[in-house]
């Protein structure tokens, strides 16, 4: 899909269709209202009467009957301009998009009024560029039901804004790679698999990459990685990919410049090990792995772009199955890290594997840490779909991972961790278990892993809700894998870099 800059007239644009945003309780204003008179006035008509609300991912075309060059025009709403964030900005271009190969526009230009401002030339670009996903079907003989639409253009946006168009576009495609690799099956999307994926990111870019097997991990001490992956025959592997953009050109270590890790839970199938889950909440398990594709995604892009910041990708993959050698619940481990850990529920395996990681990443020289995990279902019943839940050991950092969630429009919400809750962490044989804390799951995973954080700077994702929308009656947030957590690593790469020059 071709996305340009477009300066011609809106009447004079040879399109299929034409695209003009509406909000609810607005008319239309500006270009859009120009464009209506050459219509004679049956645009604004229908949003005048209310048959077109301006509803977010309601959309509405209509024949233009040679009145100007397009060959249809679209309403397509944003909702109430008070609830347009980021992130439901994507939603509705991603909406228009996918109604357009819906009925088979090959070329579309999306006209700019209000409530769109110049600034959301990025939220356009990503939203439309997402609007292209489509899970790539496994079906013996399956005709498409949506199209590719070969052409967006962008009127109204300015001139000279190419770069900006070509890194939204990147970071679509991005998102999109990430949900790619989410939907995958179990049995294809391997830990080695993923592996192989992150070899194939360092050859493209000619990065530094480093695969641990279970030999390397057993003499660097990952018995946590091991533990979750004993279960399984395929072996687990502790992947990190590293972008050396820091100005010096040098090891950050010596150079004392910032080094960001991005680290993602890749459990490629979650059966909850020995603590087996009931089928219904096993069946999506492939999906546990969002966290290692988000990171991955991401630092493909960061790479791609040059940024001047120092960054790896450090992957926890591993299959947590029951078996034989499984590790059992009541087993103490020893973290990579020297902490003693109970394993009272082998269901709790991602903060396992992500407390081996974040030691990895800090053995490499981190200074601050991200993690991205589909960590646990508490996050569903805490905040839902519609954010990340978050925790997060510094303010400052923080900060900053929330202005990167406003510019990506991926939505992230901080919980508090209470020093109070400490003593749930507690066990009675080990430093610390892994579950049964009675209370504030989702904040309990956190805090877990913040343990392991080694006083820098750390922000906590847990995806779980966010990567993989289930609830069909919350229609205008993306269904099924939405590459939660890529774009925010993206951004949050951009600031630091930015902050550096
Ligand atoms: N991968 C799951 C969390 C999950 C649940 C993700 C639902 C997406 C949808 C995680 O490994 C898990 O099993 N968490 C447990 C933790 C508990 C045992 C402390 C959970 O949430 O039940
Ligand atoms: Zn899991
Ligand atoms: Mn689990």
């Amino acid at each position: 899909m071709k996305i340009s800059l477009v300066s011609a007239e809106a009447a004079e644009l040879n399109v299929d269709a034409l695209a003009i945003p509406v909000a609810t309780g607005q008319r239309l204003t500006g270009a859009a209202l120009d464009l209506d008179r050459a219509m004679g006035g049956v645009l604004n008509e229908m949003v005048v009467n209310a048959e077109f609300r301006g509803r977010i991912h309601e959309v509405l075309p209509m024949p233009a009957q040679g009145k100007i060059a397009a060959r249809r025009v679209i309403l397509y709403g944003l909702g109430a301009p008070h609830d347009l964030d980021g992130q439901r900005m994507r939603s509705a271009h991603h909406e228009l998009v996918r109604a357009s190969r819906t009925w088979g526009y090959k070329r579309i230009a999306v006209l700019r009024s209000e409530p769109l401002g110049m600034d959301s030339l990025k939220a356009v670009v990503e939203g439309c560029v997402m609007g292209t996903f489509e899970r790539r079907s496994r079906q013996t003989g399956a005709a498409p039901e949506r199209r590719e639409i070969d052409e967006v253009g962008l009127a109204g946006f300015g001139n000279g804004r190419e770069r900006e168009v070509m890194a939204a576009q990147e970071n679509g495609e991005a998102t999109n790679r990430a949900r790619e690799w989410q939907n995958a099956p179990p049995n294809e999307l391997t830990p080695d698999a993923l592996a192989q994926e992150a070899t194939r990111i360092a050859q493209r870019h000619n990065l530094e990459i480093e695969v641990l097997g279970p030999t390397e991990l057993k003499s660097g001490g990952y018995n946590l990685m091991l533990g979750v992956g004993a279960g399984s025959a395929k072996p687990p592997r502790l992947i990190r990919v590293r972008y050396h953009g820091n100005h010096q050109g040098g090891a950050s270590a010596k150079t004392g410049e910032p080094a960001l890790a991005l680290i993602g839970k890749g459990i490629t199938f979650d059966s909850g090990g020995i603590s087996l889950k009931e089928p219904d909440k096993m069946s999506r398990m492939k999906d546990d792995m969002s966290g290692a594709a988000a990171a991955l995604s991401a630092i493909d892009v960061i790479a791609s772009r040059k940024l001047p910041l120092d960054v790896m990708a450090v992957v926890a993959a591993a299959e947590n199955m029951p078996g034989p050698s499984a590790q059992r619940p009541g087993d103490v481990v020893v973290s990579a890290d020297g902490k003693t850990v109970e394993v009272v529920n082998t269901d709790a395996e991602g903060r396992l594997v992500l407390a081996d990681a974040l030691t990895h990443a800090l053995r490499n020289h981190a200074t601050h840490l991200i993690d991205l995990a589909t960590l646990t279902g508490a996050a569903t019943v805490a905040i839902g779909h519609a954010a990340s839940a978050a925790t997060s050991n510094d303010d400052e950092f923080w900060s900053l991972v929330e202005h990167a969630s406003r510019e990506a429009g991926d939505r992230v919400w901080r919980l508090p961790m209470y020093a109070d809750y400490r003593i749930l962490l507690r066990s009675q044989i080990a430093d610390l278990r892994n579950s049964e804390y009675g209370e504030a799951g989702t904040i309990m995973g956190g805090m877990f892993i913040a343990e392991f954080a080694g006083g820098k700077p750390w922000a906590h994702i847990d995806i779980a809700a966010s990567a993989w929308n289930t609830n069909d009656e919350l229609t205008t947030i993306l269904r099924g894998p939405s590459g939660a957590g890529t774009r925010l690593c993206i951004e949050l790469a951009e600031l630091m870099a930015g902050a550096e020059r």
